[in-house]
């Protein structure tokens, strides 16, 4: 793992983005695995910034996302469909028909997804991590071997989560729809952003700790190409 440590998280976000944008800049056609949640905000302010500024196009990107709530319809303001066009696909020249969100509920959803994602090779897999060391929505005790599932989600999970949600857990859905651990080491490249101190604890899990399913971000010591961007405080226990 390649850790880059940062003052901030608007510097961890410019880090993340050089990334990005060096795999886009290389390969105009790349496919990028996205995530949603706060922490890619940052990066993909930069990414629209730098796309209209200096050009870099997203004509040929293809795009799959990690992970969607169940229960909520796309054009719900909190599910990552949203999230998406709003955050980064309305400030790109990304085509509609190359963004991929999984959606619903069903054993027959999930295998579409994966399905859909036969055809490419992800170049870059964005993620953030839980503060329970989630990647995706592959809670604690997910088995590595998972593919696209749905998931229950947990209680520190929904707690997180409320404040989406007029901080009200009861507005949280309880099921996701995510790509799997072994989805997500398919990817050629791994780009994991954390940052703030509510992080700290999970960072250390995953770069310190053994490989184990108590933490599935700890997966990703098995990966043969991945870079943590965090600023000081995700940092702290290291
Ligand atoms: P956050 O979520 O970016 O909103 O902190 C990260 C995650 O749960 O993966």
């Amino acid at each position: 793992m390649k850790i880059i440590v940062t003052d901030n998280y608007e510097q961890a976000s410019l880090e993340a983005f050089k990334v990005m944008k060096g795999v886009v800049v290389k390969k105009p056609n790349a496919v990028l695995g996205l995530a949603t949640g706060s922490t890619p905000l940052g990066l993909y302010k930069n990414m629209i910034e730098d796309h209209k500024e200096n050009g870099t196009s997203y004509k040929d990107v293809v795009s799959f996302n990690l992970d969607e709530y169940v229960g909520l319809p796309r054009d719900h303001k909190e599910s990552y469909y949203t999230f998406m066009h709003t955050n980064l696909f309305s400030g790109l020249d990304i085509l509609e028909e190359n963004v991929h969100l999984p959606y619903g509920n069903t054993k027959e959803d999930c295998d579409a997804y994966e399905k859909a994602m036969e055809d490419y090779s992800v170049d870059v897999q964005l993620l953030g991590i839980g503060g329970n060391g989630h990647i995706g929505f592959n809670e604690p005790g997910t088995p590595f071997t998972e593919t696209t599932h749905i998931v229950e989600l947990q209680e520190r999970t929904r707690v997180d989560n409320a404040r989406f949600f007029d901080n009200d857990i009861n507005q949280v859905p309880t099921h996701a729809i995510t790509m799997g651990i072994a989805t997500i080491m398919k990817a050629k490249k791994v780009l994991l952003i954390a940052t703030g101190e509510n992080k700290a604890d999970a960072v250390y899990a995953m770069i310190k700790g053994e490989p184990t399913v108590d933490c599935p971000a700890s997966a990703l010591q098995n990966h043969p190409d991945v870079v943590v961007v965090l600023d000081k405080a995700a940092a702290s226990k290291l």
